[in-house]
């Protein structure tokens, strides 16, 4: 199966309007020549329509970093998925260990959110990991399996075709450590057989898997030659353009 490189850049909570459009625009510009890998980012939700806006006729997508399940109503501070996508958003992350850590998001509200995104026709770039003592307590698989299996508990095959998986170790998350070759290699290996054993081998063969922890230009072509690793999900190195590109050119 032919998978499509996917290169992700996750700006969390930095850049403030004008600085993302700016960023955005220098990225779009080093881009222009780039054709079979896709290229996303994801800036806050106040950027997202001003840097959707500035991206409108390029080749770099734009992602949301979190969105909030219910359609509409009183929950004071949060955004739906049609809301995103009506800002101009194609992707949205779901469960990133941050939002998992601090913002109590669980493997329940996790599905929930990715069924919004779904049916709001936006791609769920959804994010799994183990923390450094579950790896240390040899239950990496346990956590992964779980959170993937509640994740995407009661979509059907049909729903998930939009469905991409990001491993992302907490352990290696801003923290400049990368999780070494085999340990990526195995993980993904077995989340695509979990893929598999959960929905079909279609499915498995179909679904982007991206790495995301402490990914840079140094370690990202040996990260990309796994043969289960589809893409990264870029935090630090996505915020300077010129880093950034050197990532997405992984090849050359
Ligand atoms: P870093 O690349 O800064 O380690 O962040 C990874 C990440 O959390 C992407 O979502």
């Amino acid at each position: 199966m032919n998978r499509r490189p996917f290169i992700a850049g996750n700006w969390k909570m930095y850049k403030t309007g004008p600085e993302a459009v700016q960023t955005a625009t220098q990225l779009a510009g080093l881009c222009s020549n780039i054709k079979n890998t896709e290229v996303m980012i994801a800036p806050t939700n106040l950027s997202l329509p001003l840097v959707a806006q500035a991206l409108k006729n390029t080749d770099v997508k734009v992602g949301a970093q979190n969105l909030y399940f219910e359609k509409q109503g009183a929950f004071t501070g949060e955004v739906s998925a049609d809301m995103i996508k009506a800002a101009g958003a194609e992707y949205t992350l779901i469960g990133h260990s941050e939002r998992r850590q601090y913002f109590g998001e669980t493997d329940e509200s996790v599905c929930q959110k990715i069924k919004a995104s779904l049916g709001a026709g936006l791609k769920p770039v959804f994010c799994i990991g183990e923390t450094k003592e579950q790896r240390e307590q040899g239950n990496t698989y346990f956590v992964l399996d779980k959170q993937v299996s509640d994740g995407l508990k009661g979509l059907g095959l049909g729903e998930l075709s939009d469905l991409v998986l990001a491993y992302e170790p907490v352990w290696a998350i801003g923290t400049g450590l990368t999780a070494g070759i085999e340990q990526v290699e195995k993980v993904h290996k077995h989340l695509r057989s979990l893929l598999e054993k959960l929905f079909s081998s279609d499915l498995a063969d179909r679904t982007r898997i991206l790495y995301g922890g402490s990914v840079k230009p140094e370690n990202v072509k040996d990260l990309m030659g796994i043969e289960d690793v589809d893409g990264a999900l870029v935090g630090g190195a996505s915020l300077d353009a010129e880093k950034f590109i050197n990532i997405i050119k992984y090849n050359e």
